[in-house]
């Protein structure tokens, strides 16, 4: 309910000039660390796909390891991390994105997801959207059957929807 979620809202923390000068980051450890939070966060997220068979979720590195296994242990399907570039041991497949300054790489195993798979992309955060962009990209390379994405946090200030609306429905649980 809404009382619950503005809970959810006030226990983000905001950390001004982190990790650079004039970013307003949103800290996420003190929902992590309230059991009450936790829970309802997982299951809020899990809502949002209620309907759908899912067969693995992709989560992105970090943070988004943390909500995208707990989701996949709630919901009862596979989890795929999606690492930055040289972390995975196995043969991969990997994306180049831009930052802000440079570009990055995320990275999966070539065997991660089998085509026709029912695959959901889960992530702590949507800011400017390059990073969900590109690991939906590698999702669709696996001929994967995307499912959509779902976020912790939205930045919509940021617009990354748009980068990422060709990729089936998004849904974030808090929204800045
Ligand atoms: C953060 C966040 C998202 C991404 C969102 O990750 O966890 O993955 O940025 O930004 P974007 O929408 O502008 O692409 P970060 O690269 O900080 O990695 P971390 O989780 O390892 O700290």
């Amino acid at each position: 309910d809404s009382d619950s979620l503005s809970r959810l809202r006030q226990a983000i923390r905001d950390v001004p000039d982190f990790p650079s000068p004039g970013i307003l980051f949103k800290d996420i450890t003190p929902v992590l660390a309230d059991p009450d939070l936790l829970r309802l966060t997982i299951e809020t997220m899990a809502a949002t796909v209620t309907d759908q068979k899912i067969d693995k979720i992709v989560g992105i590195d970090a943070r988004g390891f943390i909500f995208g296994a707990m989701l996949a242990a709630h919901l009862g399907c596979g989890f795929v991390p999606a690492r930055k570039k040289g972390k995975l041991p196995w043969r991969t497949r990997g994306v180049d994105y831009a930052l802000e300054y440079g570009t990055a790489s995320l990275e999966m195993h070539e065997d991660a997801i089998l085509p026709g798979e029912n695959i959901l992309l889960a992530d702590d955060l949507l800011a400017t959207g390059g990073t969900a962009a590109a690991a939906l990209q590698l999702i669709t390379t696996a001929e994967a059957n995307l499912i959509g994405s779902v976020f912790f946090i939205e930045l919509a200030f940021l617009n990354g929807r748009e980068k990422i609306s060709s990729y089936g429905p998004a849904h974030a649980i808090i929204t800045f």
